[in-house]
């Protein structure tokens, strides 16, 4: 799989190359670029006057310096001129440099548009010119029918083609790449190649994503094999772990072996631990499928499993060599855990990053960018404290009254709706403490309502204060908590009185 990151979009005049290019720049905060712009400039000519005055082959000059000028440079959004990619070596260079993509439009679409756009005259021949680059385009390996889409949804389908590739650094090692692309598990082979050339690869998923995901997946690579555990939060424990060295045992994996954790954050922490302590290490990649674990889990490297006292009571820091997130994943994944993810979303816009908490940015069409602005908030976070001693607390805002709700309710209450309810309480005790104004509150509550998750719950307040003063982050009985000082800024706050809290219970 190519490393490079420009985003090169070709296609017939009046496809919306440039419209949509600029679109796409803005949303991934990059530099856009239009070939036939920067050419015009060049020449201090138009191109139709290059072409008379200084003939086609001085074009085409201009044309594939110009390409290759760009193909050297990473993170562009390029928008080529009509026949750029025509050129057999044009295409290579560039398609190296990133990932090509054809807009189509009709013919009756494209008259339209020039027509409207008046400054671009039809030669009378432009409909056989068009049939002839709809030949020439076809093998472009992305091809987008812009038919009756808006300019916004072309460019949020070639956000979703095109990717994201973000790097985690890591205290040890090179630090991984986080992958993040629609269909990107159609792909994963060329990445696994990459990371572990010919290497034995174990894909260890549960019982309900092995027909979904697995199987499909482990049939795409050579050398591997699958292993399915029980599927919940009730098999995250030493047990699971156990099965896993016996199957890992009985396929022959060795220290040479990639395990391939594909799931939620309970596949992600079990399969991970399991990696971190197998033989003493082996590799380990993550592939994400909630939008929890795609944001949260499978980032910063902590894994591990509950034991019957508690939850995550076991575990290890264990880096991954990858993190593939396709996000089609989400495509089937439960309303209810697309917004438990969505609370934890939305705990990355409130600790560090405000832009997260704008109901644009949570459209299904927008989603590789939602992952990519709230895993950016997790990996700044883990670059910054990646042994969890400091800043790191900051990720567990509204988790300390959240877990105590999922234990005085024995689990009834799904996390992500817990950590929403706990948010709010989070809030509610930072406004007592004049660290916010009711406003924010008033914000948060209806950000968390507009997602529809809960935002409070009918509890005695006196158990669930016990419950909280078990948290294992309440260190020598202190009380400590993560609490907002403005919308995207965060502090812990330790030694609060018992009345203080109960207050907000
Ligand atoms: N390691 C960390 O840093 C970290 C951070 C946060 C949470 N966690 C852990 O993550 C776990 C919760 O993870 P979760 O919320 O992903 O739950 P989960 O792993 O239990 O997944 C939720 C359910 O969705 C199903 N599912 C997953 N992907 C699917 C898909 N694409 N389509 C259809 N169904 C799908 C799963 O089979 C499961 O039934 C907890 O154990 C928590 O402790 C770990």
């Amino acid at each position: 799989m190519s490393g490079a990151d420009n985003i090169v979009i070709t296609g017939f005049m009046g496809t919306g190359k440039s419209t949509v290019g600029k679109i796409v720049a803005r949303r991934l905060d990059r530099q856009f670029v239009d070939m036939d712009d920067v050419i015009e400039s060049r020449a201090g000519a138009t191109i139709p006057n290059i072409f008379s005055e200084r003939g086609e082959a001085a074009f085409r000059a201009l044309e594939r310096d110009l390409a290759g000028e760009l193909s050297a440079q990473s993170d562009l959004v390029i928008a080529t001129g009509g026949g750029t990619l025509v050129r057999p070596e044009l295409r290579a260079v560039m398609g190296v440099s990133g990932r090509l993509i054809c807009l189509n439009a009709s013919k009756g679409d494209i008259q339209e548009r020039l027509r409207k756009s008046n400054n671009r005259p039809l030669a009378g021949s432009w409909e056989r010119l068009l049939d002839q680059r709809q030949r020439d385009y076809a093998d472009i390996e992305h091809q987008i029918d812009t038919k009756g889409k808006s300019p916004d949804a072309v460019a949020g389908e070639i956000i979703a083609l095109a990717g994201q590739r973000l790097h985690v650094k890591t205290p040890t090692g090179p630090g991984y790449d986080i992958w993040i692309r629609r269909g990107i598990l159609n792909h994963v082979e060329d990445i696994l190649e990459d990371l572990a050339p010919g290497t034995h690869v174990v894909v260890a998923t549960n019982e309900t994503l092995a027909p979904m995901y697995g199987e499909r997946l482990a049939s795409r690579l050579e050398n591997a094999d699958m292993i399915t555990v029980p599927d919940g939060e009730a098999h995250k424990n030493l047990d699971t772990v156990a099965r896993i060295y016996d199957d890992l045992l009985s396929l022959g994996a060795d220290r040479n072996t990639t395990l391939v954790a594909l799931g939620g954050g309970v596949v992600g922490d079990t399969v991970g631990y399991a990696a971190a302590t197998y033989m003493r290490g082996i590799r380990l990649v993550q592939i994400p499928t909630t939008l929890l674990a795609m944001v949260d889990s499978s980032v910063g490297g902590k894994v591990g499993v509950d034991l019957p006292q508690g939850k995550n009571l076991i575990g290890a820091f264990k880096q991954p060599q990858a993190v593939i997130v396709d996000t089609q994943a989400l495509e089937t994944l439960p309303a209810l855990q697309w917004r438990c993810g969505m609370a934890e979303v939305i705990k990355h816009g409130l600790i560090a990053r405000p832009s997260l908490l704008d109901p644009d940015m949570w459209s299904r069409d927008r989603v590789v960018e939602l992952v990519r602005d709230a895993v950016q908030v997790k990996i700044e976070v883990v670059q910054q404290d990646p042994f969890e001693r400091g800043i790191r607390a900051h990720l567990n805002l509204g988790h300390t009254f959240g877990h105590a709700i999922e234990k005085v309710t024995g689990y009834r209450v799904p996390h992500g709706e817990a950590v929403a309810i706990g948010i709010v309480k989070a809030a509610r005790l930072s406004q007592r403490l004049g660290m916010i104004g009711v406003d924010v509150v008033d914000k948060i509550v209806s950000i968390l309502e507009a997602i529809g998750l809960p935002i409070d719950i009918a509890l005695d307040r006196h158990e669930w204060y016990a419950a909280m003063s078990t948290d294992k982050k309440w260190q020598s009985g202190k009380s400590r908590f993560i609490l907002l000082t403005a919308l995207g800024e965060a502090t812990i706050i330790e030694g609060l009185s018992k009345d203080e809290v109960l207050a907000v219970l």
